[in-house]
């Protein structure tokens, strides 16, 4: 099921389950049907898995 609005990073119960393959692919290709965009080409592969992880971090800062 998709969310109804944007990702909430903060949500436990979803950041737990969800891989870093699944964030790191609606990154690159965004949220098909969503308001989610593409950020394809825009950065790099060290640069995308930083942002992974960046985005893993904001469930301890609720
Ligand atoms: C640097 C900017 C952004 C990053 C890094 C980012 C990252 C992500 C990630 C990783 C997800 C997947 C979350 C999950 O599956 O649990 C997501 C989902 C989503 N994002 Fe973004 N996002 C960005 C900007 C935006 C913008 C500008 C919008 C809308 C205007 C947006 C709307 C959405 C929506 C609607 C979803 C849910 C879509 C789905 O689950 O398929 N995002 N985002």
């Amino acid at each position: 099921m998709q969310p109804a609005g944007p990702a909430k990073f903060v949500d436990v119960s979803r950041m737990l389950t969800v891989s870093d393959a699944v964030l790191q692919g609606k990154i690159l290709r965004g949220g098909m049907g969503t308001g989610m965009p593409e950020f394809g080409s825009l950065y790099t592969e060290d640069q995308m898995w930083a942002l992974v992880g960046y985005i893993r971090g904001f469930v301890f800062h609720k």
